[in-house]
C-alpha cells in the first residue's frame, strides 16, 4: 500500500487539474450510513417505496415518516471527518481543483472545499412544494409531519429523489470536469448509480489517472482505475496527504 500511496501523491504533484468524485463511502466516519453494503439504508428501505419521486408526491408522510426524518437528525448532527478535511487540504495547496460529489450532506463545503458539484442535489435546503419557499433543514421544526410552510405547502429536499432528472447543470459541468482533469480521486463510491458513475470512465478515455479509495473493490476496479487504495477514507487520506506534504516539502524552493 505504501508504495502506492507513494505513487498516487506522485500522480497528485504532477497534476494540472485534479478532480475528486466522492460517494456515500466518505460520510460513513461522520455517522452517515452508506446506501449499499453493510449497514446501508437500502439495506432497511426499499428505494423504490421511500425515495422515489412518486412514493414522495403520493404519500409525502410516509417518506417524511420513514426516510426523511431519520435523515434530518443524522445529517443534522453530522460533521467532516478527515477524508473531507484532507479534500479541502489537497485544495489548499493547490492540488484538487474541483469535487464532484454524490451525497446530499454538504460536508464537504463544511471541510472548506468551495468548488462542489451537488450531482443529486443536497439535503441542507428543503423548499415549499406549492409557493417554492426555501427553508435550511437544521430550521425544519418536525412537531408536524410532514412539515408545513406558512403557505400550507408540504417541504420537500433540495436533493433529487429516484425519479427525478440530474440538474442538467451538474451533469454538464461534471462531463466537463472529467473530460479535462488529468487526475481523478474516487472516493466512496460503489459506482454502479448511472450516470454519475460513467465519470471515471470518461476521466480515463482522456487520459486521466484514476485511483480509487474504498475498502471493496468496485466495478471500475479492474477495468477503469490504474489503482485501489484499499481502506477507510479518513485513513488513507491521512496517509495521502501526509505523502504529498512529505513530496512537496522535499522541492527545492523557487525562488
Ligand atoms: N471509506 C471509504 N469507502 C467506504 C467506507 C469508508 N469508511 N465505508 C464504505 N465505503 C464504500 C463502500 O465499499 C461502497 O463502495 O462506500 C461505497 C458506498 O456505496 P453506496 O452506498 O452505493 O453509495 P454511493 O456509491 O454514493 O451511491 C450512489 O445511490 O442510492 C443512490 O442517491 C444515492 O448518491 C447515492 C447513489
Amino acid at each position: 500500500m505504501q508504495e502506492l500511496i507513494k505513487s498516487t501523491a506522485e500522480a497528485l504533484m504532477r497534476a494540472k487539474h485534479c478532480v475528486a468524485l466522492t460517494g456515500a463511502g466518505i460520510s460513513v466516519e461522520s455517522g452517515i450510513p452508506p446506501f449499499r453494503g453493510k449497514g446501508g439504508i437500502w439495506e432497511k428501505y426499499d428505494p423504490m417505496e421511500y425515495a422515489h419521486i412518486d412514493a414522495f408526491m403520493s404519500n409525502p408522510t410516509k417518506v417524511w415518516q420513514v426516510l426523511l426524518k431519520d435523515m434530518k437528525s443524522i445529517v443534522d448532527k453530522a460533521r467532516p471527518n478527515d477524508a473531507h478535511l484532507g479534500l479541502a487540504r489537497l485544495e489548499q495547496l493547490g492540488i484538487l481543483k474541483t469535487i464532484i460529489t454524490q451525497n446530499v450532506d454538504g460536508l464537504h463545503q463544511l471541510a472548506g472545499n468551495t468548488d462542489v458539484i451537488e450531482f443529486h442535489g443536497n439535503f441542507a435546503w428543503h423548499r415549499c412544494l406549492d409557493c417554492r419557499q426555501r427553508i435550511a433543514t437544521h430550521a425544519i421544526d418536525l412537531t408536524t409531519i410532514p412539515p408545513h410552510c406558512q403557505c400550507g405547502g408540504i417541504y420537500r429536499p433540495e436533493c433529487i429523489f429516484f425519479g427525478e432528472a440530474i440538474p442538467p447543470q451538474h451533469l454538464m459541468r461534471s462531463q466537463q470536469e472529467a473530460t479535462r482533469c488529468d487526475v481523478m480521486l474516487v472516493i466512496g463510491t460503489s459506482a454502479v448509480v448511472q450516470p454519475v458513475a460513467l465519470m471515471p470512465v470518461i476521466a480515463r478515455e482522456t487520459n486521466a489517472k484514476v485511483f480509487e479509495i474504498n475498502p471493496e473493490r468496485t466495478p471500475l476496479t479492474d477495468n477503469i482505475s490504474n489503482g485501489i487504495l484499499e481502506g477507510k477514507a479518513g485513513h488513507v487520506m491521512n496517509r495521502l496527504v501526509e505523502e504529498v506534504e512529505r513530496q512537496l516539502s522535499t522541492l527545492d524552493p523557487i525562488y
